[in-house]
């Protein structure tokens, strides 16, 4: 049976791809640039558009189960009715961990957004539930390659990143295994860690002393809406900042428990990525 996997081409979904290959599983993936995808030669890439509800029909044929990436509600929407008539049996969606603050905030709002649409499909479904990416750390690369500094709005702000592997190797379980159905998994990364503490990492990666400067709010708000981001995800960016520089965010043991391995290290991460800051 055949595994759809959306935003395949991108950071968690690639990886969600290879990890169901390793599974000997079927894999279909759908991008909007197929020929751009640069996805392993066994893998079936279509073309498909999430803003096109009209693509995705041809996309879910014979499909088992899906990964599902959260891009537009309305995308989430039309992919879900399409996977129900198509006699899908699991949705597994990338959402996001939700840090149950007293107040809302639109970052949270629009992956719950994204969970109820799933839940409202009627089909049996999985939230993997990450907290902060390691890969956010790649925004640094730039001034750390041109001057070896690293700009941070809130560098005193303890919070576990994860590696995207690690999200989509908790992903690849709950689709090979049903019993996952139902289930939330709130992942995060082994350490909580300071952008401090981090740029220390980062230095001894890369083998070159890293200074650390504080970003002034506004210069951080234009480069999160200059990545097309609105700009209360970037208000709300820093208010998460103020909130884990006095309360660090937890270190959750769910990565290890599903998947039976440890998740990985920040080092770890840095190792592999030290060619992006060289
Ligand atoms: N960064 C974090 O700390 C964090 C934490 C928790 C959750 N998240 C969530 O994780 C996700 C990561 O986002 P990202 O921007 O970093 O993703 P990304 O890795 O850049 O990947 C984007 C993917 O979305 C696909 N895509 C975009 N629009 C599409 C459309 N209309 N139809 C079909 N495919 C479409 C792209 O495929 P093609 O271009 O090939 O079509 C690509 O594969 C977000 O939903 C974010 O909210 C992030």
């Amino acid at each position: 049976m055949t595994i759809l996997v959306t935003g395949a081409t991108g950071k968690v979904g690639r990886n969600v791809v290879t990890g169901l290959l390793a599974a000997g599983r079927t894999v279909r993936a759908i991008s909007r640039s197929p020929g751009r995808a640069g996805l392993p030669e066994d893998v079936e890439v279509l073309h498909a558009d999430l803003a096109d509800p009209r693509t995705l029909r041809a996309a879910l044929h014979g499909v088992d189960k899906v990964f599902v990436f959260p891009t537009a509600p309305d995308g989430t929407r039309a992919l879900t009715a399409a996977a129900a008539h198509a006699g899908v049996r699991h949705l597994v969606l990338l959402s996001s961990t939700v840090p149950g603050y007293p107040e809302p905030d639109p970052i949270s709002d629009a992956h719950l957004a994204h969970e109820r649409i799933v839940r409202e499909a009627g089909l049996p479904w999985t939230f993997v539930r990450p907290g902060g990416f390691m890969a956010n750390d790649l925004a640094w690369a730039d001034s750390v390659r041109t001057g070896g500094v690293v700009r941070d709005p809130c560098p005193d702000s303890a919070v576990a990143l994860i590696d995207e592997r690690d999200i989509a190797a908790v992903a690849v379980a709950a689709l090979l295994d049903d019993a996952h159905a139902g289930r939330v998994h709130e992942i995060t990364g082994p350490q909580s860690l300071t952008p401090v503490q981090r740029t220390r990492i980062l230095a001894r990666a890369i083998g070159r002393p890293l200074r650390l400067e504080l970003q002034p709010a506004d210069e951080f708000v234009r480069t999160v809406t200059g990545r097309g981001y609105p700009p209360e995800y970037a208000t709300a960016m820093l208010d998460f900042g103020a909130h884990f520089a006095v309360a660090p965010g937890p270190v959750l043991p769910a990565v290890e428990r599903v998947t039976g391995r440890p998740s990985h290290t920040y080092a770890d991460w840095a190792a592999r990525y030290a060619d992006r800051f060289r």
